[in-house]
Parts: C-alpha cells; sequence; structure tokens
C-alpha cells in the first residue's frame, strides 16, 4: 500500500487516536496483513508509539500482523455448527487445498481454521472468508465447487450469491418482529411527550435490558442523563458474540429502523448528541446497508441538526467494527474498543453512565433493547408492562437452533414455558436445553417446566437444543475451548483457569481422565467464580457445572471407559473443593495448579 494511500484512510478518520481500530481494519483490507511498516506509519500519523499500535494490533483475532492466506476461510466452531458436521467439512476443504489447520499454504493463497461463532447457527454450517463474505448451508458439494473457485482465484464477491444468503428465519412474530410503525412515528411520540414524560414512560413499561444483565432501562437513562459531561453519548452493542444468538443480526437487517429509532429516543431523554454502533466484525456484511438506513434517516430529518424540525435536537450515528473478540460485547471493553484501543473490561465503577466513551456519560445497550424502547414509545409504558412477567415485561426474542426441525426467531412474552418452545420449534426427544448461550444455563428435561424470565430463567437469547444423541461433556468440552479461546488474558483467575478447564476435558476426553481431574475441575470453578475480572471468566465455568451436576453419566462414560472410579461421588468431589478454594490467593493456587 502506497504512503499516500494510507495516508487518505488515516485523513477519512481525521487522524483520530480513537479510530485506531478502524483504522488498522482498512489498512488490512487493502494490504492483506499489517507489516511492522505499516503499523509504525499509522503510529506515526496518530502521535502512538509504535507498542502501543501492535499491543491493539495483536489484541484483536481478525487483524493480522503476520502475512496470512489471500482467502482466509474460518469455519464456525459453535457446537450446533459441529452438530451439523463443520469438522468433516473443514477436513475435506483443508485436503481438497492441500492445506493444514490454522497455517498458510506454501504459496500464500489460502488459509483454513476456526472462529468461534458467525451468528448464522440457524442456517449452519457457515463459514466466512477474509473475515465479511458469508457461506451459509455448507455441504460436501458446496465445499468441493468453493475449494475450485479458490484454487481458480475467483474473488469471493464473484462466488455464487445463493451461497451468502442469509434468511431471517423469523418462525413466530410478536410486537417486535411483527408489522413496524413508520419511520419516526414512535419518535414523534416520545418527543410529543417531552424527555422527562418520555423516561417516565420507560419506567411505566419497567423495561429491563435485553443483552443479558436484565438492568432496568429507564434507571440506567436517568443515570446517564443526570451525570455530568461536556458530550453524552448513545451506544448500541451490537457485538453479539454468545454462540447460539443471532437475534441481533435479524434485526439490523430487517428492523434496523426500530432500532436506529430506540437510539435516537434515548438520545431524546438523554440528551445525548451522539451514537455510536459497534457491529461484530462477523456482521461486516451489514455495514453498507446500515450506511444507508442512516443515510435515508438523514434525509428524513430523523437524524442529524433539528430532529423532526426541533431546534437544538441534534443527533448522529457513526458505526464502529469490531474485529473478533467476545470480550467487546461487554460494556467497558467495548468502550476501549470504540476509543481504539485492546478490548480490555475496565475496573468499575466509575459506570459506563457516569464515565464512558472518551470519560463521558454513555448508556450502552443492547440492540434489542433500543427496538423496545421504540415500541413503547408509539404504544405506551402500561401497554408493555401489561405483557410478560411482573418482574420481566414486554417480549423476547429466542435464537432456536439445534435439535429441532424449524430453527429461527422466535418472540414471546416473558414467562413463556420452556416446553412451549421446544413445542413450536419441532424439537424430538429432547435431553437438554443450553438457554442464554455457554454463559447461560443448561436446561434438563425435569426442568422444562420452567419459565425464561429475569426471575426463573433468564436469556439473553440463544436457545440451543440437544436430542438425547449428543453427549453432553461435548457440548460441555465446546464451551469450555470456548471460554479460553475468548478470555482477554487480564485476569490470571480467567487467563489460566480457562487453559486449566480445557486441559481436564481433553484429557477427561480422551479416556486418560480420573475422578482426581473432575475434582480439579471443581476446583477451578470456585476458584474462577468471583475471582475474575469481568462476566466472561464469572460465566467460564457454568457450563462445566451444569453438566456434571445434570448429566453425570455423559462424565462418568469417560472415567468408566478406563475403569477409574468406582466409586466416585459427586457430592463429596463438591464439598472437598469447597473446602480447598482460598479466595485471596487464587492465582498463585492457579499458577500453582498448571
Ligand atoms: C463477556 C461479555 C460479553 C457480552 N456480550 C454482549 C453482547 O454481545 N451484546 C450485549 O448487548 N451485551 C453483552 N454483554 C452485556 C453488556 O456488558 C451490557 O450489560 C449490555 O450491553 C447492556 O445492555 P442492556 O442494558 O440493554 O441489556 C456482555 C457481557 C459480558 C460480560
Ligand atoms: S475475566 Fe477473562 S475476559 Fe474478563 S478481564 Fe479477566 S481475563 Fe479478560
Amino acid at each position: 500500500m502506497s504512503t499516500e494511500t494510507l495516508n487518505k484512510l488515516i485523513a477519512r478518520h481525521d487522524a483520530s487516536p480513537h479510530a485506531l481500530v478502524q483504522i488498522l481494519r482498512e489498512a488490512q483490507v487493502l494490504q492483506g496483513w499489517l507489516p511492522r511498516e505499516t503499523l509504525g506509519q499509522i503510529a506515526q500519523a496518530l502521535g502512538l508509539t509504535l507498542a502501543h499500535v501492535q499491543g491493539v494490533a495483536g489484541f484483536y483475532r481478525f487483524l493480522h500482523t503476520r502475512p496470512v492466506g489471500s482467502y482466509r476461510v474460518l469455519f464456525s466452531n459453535n457446537i450446533t455448527d459441529r452438530m451439523l458436521g463443520v469438522d468433516a467439512l473443514m477436513r475435506d476443504l483443508c485436503q481438497r487445498l492441500g492445506v493444514t489447520r490454522a497455517q498458510v499454504r506454501a504459496d500464500g493463497r489460502v488459509s483454513v481454521d476456526l472462529a468461534s461463532c458467525t451468528g448464522l447457527c440457524d442456517q449452519g454450517p457457515a463459514l466466512l472468508v477474509n473475515h465479511h463474505h458469508v457461506v451459509t448451508r455448507l455441504s460436501p458439494g458446496r465445499i468441493e465447487h468453493l475449494a475450485a473457485l479458490i484454487e481458480d482465484q475467483v474473488l469471493p464477491s464473484l462466488w455464487p450469491a445463493e451461497w451468502s444468503r442469509v434468511d431471517d428465519q423469523i418462525q413466530l412474530a410478536d410486537v417486535k418482529l411483527g408489522p413496524q410503525p413508520a419511520p419516526g412515528e414512535a419518535l414523534g411520540a416520545a418527543m410529543a411527550r417531552g424527555p422527562q414524560g418520555m423516561l417516565d414512560e420507560l419506567k411505566r413499561s419497567k423495561l429491563r435490558g435485553r443483552g443479558g444483565a436484565g438492568y432496568p432501562t429507564a434507571t440506567k437513562w436517568e443515570l446517564c442523563r443526570n451525570a455530568p459531561g461536556q458530550m453524552h453519548y448513545v451506544v448500541c452493542n451490537a457485538d453479539e458474540g454468545e454462540p447460539g444468538t443471532f437475534k441481533d443480526r435479524v434485526l439490523l437487517t430487517s428492523y434496523a429502523d426500530a432500532v436506529i429509532e430506540g437510539m435516537t429516543i434515548a438520545a431524546w431523554v438523554t440528551g445525548a448528541r451522539r451514537g455510536l454502533i459497534y457491529l461484530r466484525g462477523e456482521y461486516r456484511y451489514l455495514l453498507e446497508h446500515l450506511h444507508a438506513v442512516l443515510e435515508r434517516r438523514r434525509a428524513q430529518r430523523l437524524l442529524g441538526h433539528g430532529i423532526r424540525g426541533h431546534a437544538g435536537f441534534d443527533f448522529s450515528i457513526d458505526i464502529h467494527v469490531g474485529a473478533g473478540a467476545y470480550v467487546c460485547g461487554e460494556e467497558s471493553a467495548l468502550i476501549e474498543s470504540l476509543e481504539g484501543k485492546r478490548g480490555t473490561p475496565r475496573i468499575r465503577p466509575p459506570f459506563p453512565v457516569e464515565h464512558g466513551y472518551l470519560g463521558q456519560p454513555t448508556t450502552v445497550n443492547n440492540v434489542e433493547t433500543f427496538a423496545d424502547v421504540t415500541h413503547i414509545a408509539l404504544h405506551g409504558g402500561d401497554w408493555w408492562s401489561r405483557i410478560g412477567t411482573r418482574q420481566s415485561t414486554g417480549t423476547k426474542i429466542h435464537c432456536v437452533s439445534g435439535d429441532c426441525e424449524r430453527p429461527g426467531l422466535y418472540e414471546y412474552p416473558f414467562g413463556t414455558r420452556v416446553g412451549r418452545i421446544l413445542e413450536d420449534c419441532g424439537a424430538r426427544d429432547t435431553q437438554a436445553v443450553q438457554v442464554g448461550g455457554p454463559s447461560g444455563v443448561c436446561l434438563s428435561a425435569f426442568e422444562f417446566n420452567r419459565h425464561i424470565a429475569f426471575e426463573d430463567v433468564p436469556t439473553a437469547g440463544a436457545f440451543m437444543v440437544f436430542d438425547r444423541s449428543r453427549d453432553m461433556f461435548t457440548v460441555a468440552r465446546n464451551f469450555a475451548h470456548f471460554f479460553a479461546h475468548e478470555s482477554c488474558g487480564f485476569c490470571t483467575p480467567c487467563r489460566v483457569g480457562t487453559k486449566l478447564v480445557v486441559r481436564r476435558m481433553e484429557k477427561l476426553q480422551r479416556g486418560d481422565g480420573s475422578a482426581a481431574d473432575v475434582r480439579v475441575l471443581f476446583k477451578l470453578d470456585q476458584l474462577m467464580h468471583g475471582t475474575t475480572h469481568c462476566g466472561l471468566g464469572a460465566a467460564a465455568c457454568n457450563p462445566l457445572r451444569d453438566t456434571i451436576a445434570k448429566f453425570r453419566p455423559a462424565y462418568e462414560r469417560h472415567l468408566q471407559s478406563l475403569h477409574f472410579v468406582p466409586d466416585f461421588d459427586l457430592d463429596a468431589e463438591l464439598s472437598q473443593a469447597r473446602l480447598a478454594t482460598a479466595r485471596d490467593d487464587t492465582g498463585a493456587h492457579l499458577e500453582n495448579m498448571e
């Protein structure tokens, strides 16, 4: 890449250090990878040190500081993609192309590897090429054709359009996925109430955030609105990295107006003048579409200066594309990334509502939360609060994947029975459901009468179905790999702990495990719980704990294969592990266990 091209790229971002991740991403598109020389030029132009720029580039999986293949193929390693045969398909492609997984072929043409989850589990198996061309519904035939196209050096943009078809797969629609209001209608209703009136409406709705934690949206907005600052920000968290979750993809594809309108209403209430959408790198293919929606809304005077003719109501939205790091879904890591840094979660408090993007008051909400706000503005808070349960009002979108006849999106009022969702999606002989993704909860058949709600089974959206043919140990093992792969490495309990979990799970998988390994797994769970810096590490052992407790025979099968533990006693193992847990020297414990 010429210096002139790079300088133009940097100038397009006003040579702002906060745009570093975007500049690196775009420079890589032009060059294929990021040589040291390019990093040096970028550092100089932005007034940063080379070490800082290298540190940032090294953090994100989709940024490469070493040469990579011209065709970088990443298969989705999500458990439901694996159940659909991703492993065999990847082996087939590697064989056809004569390439070893995770290595660049000698001629530099191609590399093949795994990615955590591409957000396409309802139409998998899926893969990404060069991080932004998606190929869905993989089959042996498609792999054979794909290998030939790569050998013939046909650009992914010229591959059959059908391959990159991504369907919404809406199986059941309620208020959010049903008919939509005209752009501006809900915003008009919000503005007619005034900022305080809209906030009161939101309070009446009792809306809780859809990103997982269920924090009351009105409280968050009020705290942000009341926090002193030169500039307030609204951030839409579209990182959607939790395996098994793909609702935000559909909302941004076909309901982008509702999401952006919700962000604009947030600006009206909090006094923000700038908004940011943090779009996960895997959804880069939605970027042009989203820019077009923003452009149209600007033309409709629903964004920009004097929105809907109201002098002083100015709000603009930019899009920041992520670069392959699940931890950046955590709101403070996301803000770090937006500021052009490594996505390391911040120490909280202070919370983003007081000290967020560029140190200013910032409200971060999930894509679905913003869509909810649009419908609340239109129909009122009382209407919303009458849907669902007392503590969980409104509807929730579930991303159904795995062993069922009709995967896709299902929207239900909160309070819906798990069994009802299984019936509706055509699941048969179901052994388990992983609700909320690997960070969530694994339910076994005796729990299918429980209800989806913050007061019973909370969820961020994933609903992965496993029938009785599935080995739940394999499921937990896949999740263990996911957390180890995605740990940002900042704190010892998570960095070391997630790797130790993987090591023991692999030992059990090989049939070399004993009761002592299960004891170590319990101990790791105890040590990591409550000692990690952010929610990723805190949730990393959830699948392990749930599956050992509820699907014990799946583990015992691996142990019994060596006739190792005839007297394995789960309760005794657990209490022993509890006794051995010393919270204040967790790091030392973990390092010693390695
Ligand atoms: C490791 C980790 C990953 C997360 N990923 C996401 C995500 O992809 N999308 C999201 O909205 N929230 C995610 N969250 C939760 C956010 O930190 C935050 O609570 C949420 O965006 C707030 O929005 P809400 O109030 O509308 O729910 C994640 C949290 C953790 C700990
Ligand atoms: S818990 Fe894991 S992801 Fe979170 S800060 Fe620590 S190392 Fe990083």
